[in-house]
């Protein structure tokens, strides 16, 4: 048995993730938390699909990442969570979908309390390492995993949060599909995303490509929702971004 694999083995299994193993599709039976999140894609690293993702994937994006999210969300609301319309059940089970730091997943494990469960899901170690530093506790655990292909079963999470995600990833309606499929009926889902409309659609006319961002739409983002069930309550656009909430029905 190799060294690392012995190292995976004899580590403790954090409480959070003691209790988020029966909501995954797949449960390993020999859970890899060496670095105290659960590594569901081991040495498979996803390529960057652009140069921000890259910068997200490496130590030293991710230490600039965390204290400016702090900062702009002290100052700009609009880029908070929507935690009062998601109406997190207490005790109830939420999942931060690109988790970067961990911020806003403690958030919402303070929101479901000692009884809930909060997670949060990254493919960035360096950002998973640092969210496990900052924010790891009993009702607080990360796993690493693709958005593309979310781990956990269908049905099993009561909210569900996309916050600064979707423009990063190639595929972002498979993703929607993803977060639709694990949310309960009646669950809730926040989005937020750079914006076409506003600031960032005239940005990005000037800038080809926008080193692997891709802004979206609101109306596209609510068309594929809806087609998986899930129904838009609520857009706000703000600056360069837009805030969504919606509810599976
Ligand atoms: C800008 S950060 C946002 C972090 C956090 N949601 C927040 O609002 O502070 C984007 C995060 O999405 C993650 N991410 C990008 N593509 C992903 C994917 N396919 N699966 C899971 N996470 C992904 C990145 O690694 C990064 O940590």
């Amino acid at each position: 048995m190799s060294s690392a694999m012995n190292s995976a083995m004899n580590t403790a299994v954090p409480d959070a993730i003691t209790r988020a193993l029966p909501l995954l599709t797949e449960p390993p039976r020999s859970p890899d938390v060496r670095h105290g999140y659960l590594d569901l894609l081991g040495p498979e690293t996803p390529a960057p699909p652009g140069l921000v993702q890259a910068l997200w994937q490496s130590t030293v994006g991710t230490a600039i990442y965390d204290p400016a999210q702090a900062l702009l969300r002290r100052v700009f609301t609009a880029l908070r969570p929507p935690a009062e319309q998601l109406r997190l059940p207490r005790a109830g089970t939420a999942l931060d979908v690109g988790s970067g730091p961990g911020a806003v997943t403690a958030a919402l494990g303070r929101q479901a309390g000692p009884d809930g469960l909060a997670l949060g899901v990254d493919v960035s170690e360096s950002m998973l390492r640092r969210a496990v530093r900052d924010h790891a506790a009993p009702n607080v655990g990360f796993l690493r995993a693709d958005a593309r292909r979310l781990p956990f079963r269908d049905a099993t999470v009561d909210v569900v949060t996309c916050l600064a995600v979707l423009q990063l990833v190639p595929e972002p309606s498979v993703v929607l599909g993803e977060l639709a499929r694990v949310l309960v009926p009646g669950g809730r889902l926040g989005i937020l995303v750079p914006s076409v409309d506003g600031i960032g659609g005239k940005l990005a006319r000037f800038i080809p490509g926008f080193a692997g961002v891709d802004l979206l739409d609101a109306r596209d983002v609510t068309a594929t929702l809806r087609e998986h069930g899930v129904v838009t309550l609520d857009v706000r656009t703000a600056g360069p971004t837009f805030r969504m909430v919606a509810e599976k029905r």
